[in-house]
C-alpha cells in the first residue's frame, strides 16, 4: 500500500507540547476538548496573575485536575512563567518535585499576558544557568517586541539578537523554540543538533498570511507568531512530516471568546484543541507522510523531555466528512473552533 492509500492508522496516544487552558469557567469549557484525545499536555501559565512559583504552579494543577471529566487520564504539565524576579532554587525544587515541566520565556510586550515577562536578559541569568545544570527545558516565545522591527520579522531578528547569543552564553540549556513560523527558524534548529528543538502548531501548518488578510480580514486566523508567507508554510509543513526528532506538536491551542476576537483591537489565538489530530491527518496525508504523524505528535515530544511515550493508541479513520462542534459555549461567551477551510475525513478513536 503506498501512503496515499492508507485509511487507518493506529498511533501512541499524541500529547501537546504548548497549550493555554485559562482558568475557571474557560478552562473547564476546553479541557475536554484536549482531555479527549491528548495523553499529556504542557500548560502555558499566562495568566492573569500569572503562573510564576512552585506554589502557583501546584494551585493552578489542581484546579486542572479538579476540572477534568470523570474518568480521564490527562496529565498536565506544568511551566512556571519567568520573571526578572524569578527565584533560581524555587524553579530547582518545583522541578525536582515533578510539579513543574519547563520554565516559559515570554519576551514582556511579546504577547496576550506577557507583561511581567523578561526585559533584560542578563537578570534572569541565574535562573537559566540553573536550568541548564538540572536538565530544566526553556520554552521561548521567540519574538522581539520592539516597535521598529517588522512583525513579520520579529521571529527571524529574534533567533540573531536574542536566542544565538543566549544560547551561546549558557550552552548546556535544553531550549524549545515554541510555535515556529519561519524557514528562518526551521534551518535555525536544523543547524543546532544539540539542546535545541522546535514545537510547529497545527494553524501554522494549513494558513499562510493571505488567510488572515486577502478578501476580508479573519480574526480567527490571526494569531502569534502572526502566519508568514506561503513559503515558511511549507518549511513547517516539511519540517513536521520529516520525522526529524527535532521538530514536534505544540497546538498553541488558545481560547478567546468571539467577542474578544472580533473587536477593532482583537485578541490573538487559534482554538485547535478540538480537531487538531484530524487537521494533523489530512496535513500529513497530502503530503504523502502519514506514517510520519506519529513521530510527530507522540514521539518526538516524549524523547525531547525525557519522558517514555504514552501506553495507550488512537486509531485514525479516513472516511466521509467528520463533523465536529464549531463553537465551544463558555459563560464569557462561544468561542471558535479552527476552520482549516478545507474538510475533514480523518475521524479519531481512542482505543
Ligand atoms: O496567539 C497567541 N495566543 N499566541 C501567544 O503567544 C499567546 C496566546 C494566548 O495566550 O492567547
Ligand atoms: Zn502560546
Amino acid at each position: 500500500m503506498t501512503d496515499k492509500n492508507i485509511t487507518s492508522l493506529t498511533i501512541r496516544q499524541p500529547d501537546d507540547w504548548h497549550l493555554h487552558l485559562r482558568d475557571g469557567a474557560m478552562l473547564k469549557a476546553v479541557l475536554p476538548e484536549t482531555a479527549r484525545h491528548f495523553g499529556r499536555a504542557i500548560i502555558m501559565p499566562n495568566l492573569v496573575p500569572p503562573v510564576v512559583t512552585a506554589q502557583q504552579a501546584v494551585a493552578y494543577r489542581d484546579r486542572i485536575m479538579a476540572a477534568l471529566p470523570a474518568g480521564s487520564d490527562f496529565q498536565p504539565l506544568m511551566t512556571l512563567y519567568l520573571t526578572e524576579g524569578t527565584d533560581p532554587a524555587d524553579v530547582a525544587a518545583a522541578h525536582a518535585a515533578g510539579i513543574a515541566t519547563a520554565v516559559k520565556l515570554y519576551p514582556a510586550g511579546a504577547t496576550t499576558n506577557s507583561a511581567s515577562g523578561v526585559r533584560d536578559f542578563e537578570k534572569v541569568r541565574p535562573v537559566l544557568d540553573k536550568m541548564a545544570e538540572i536538565g530544566m527545558p526553556l520554552c521561548v516565545h521567540g519574538e522581539v517586541t520592539n516597535s521598529d522591527i517588522d512583525i513579520f520579522d520579529r521571529e527571524a531578528v529574534f533567533i540573531d539578537k536574542v536566542l544565538k547569543p543566549l544560547r551561546k552564553k549558557v550552552s548546556d540549556l535544553k531550549v524549545v523554540m515554541e510555535h515556529v513560523t519561519t524557514q528562518d527558524a526551521v534551518d535555525y534548529v536544523r543547524d543546532n543538533r544539540k539542546n535545541l528543538a522546535a514545537t510547529i502548531t497545527t494553524h501554522h501548518l494549513i494558513i499562510n498570511r493571505n488567510h488572515i488578510l486577502a478578501g476580508g480580514i479573519k480574526p480567527h486566523y490571526y494569531c502569534l507568531p502572526v502566519a508568514k508567507r506561503e513559503i515558511h508554510r511549507v518549511a513547517l509543513v516539511q519540517a513536521a512530516v520529516s520525522g526529524d526528532k527535532r521538530f514536534f506538536l505544540g497546538t498553541d491551542s488558545a481560547p478567546h471568546t468571539d467577542p474578544n476576537k472580533l473587536m477593532a483591537c482583537g485578541c490573538a489565538g487559534c482554538f485547535t484543541a478540538t480537531n487538531t489530530m484530524s487537521c494533523l491527518a489530512e496535513v500529513f496525508d497530502a503530503a504523502g507522510a502519514l506514517p510520519k504523524l506519529e513521530d510527530f505528535t507522540s514521539l518526538n515530544g516524549p524523547q525531547f523531555y525525557g519522558l517514555a511515550p504514552n501506553d495507550d493508541t488512537i486509531t485514525l479513520t479516513k472516511g466521509a466528512p467528520v463533523t465536529y462542534t464549531t463553537k465551544i459555549d463558555t459563560p464569557d461567551g462561544p468561542v471558535t473552533v479552527f476552520d482549516p477551510g478545507f474538510d475533514l475525513h480523518w475521524s479519531v478513536t481512542v482505543n
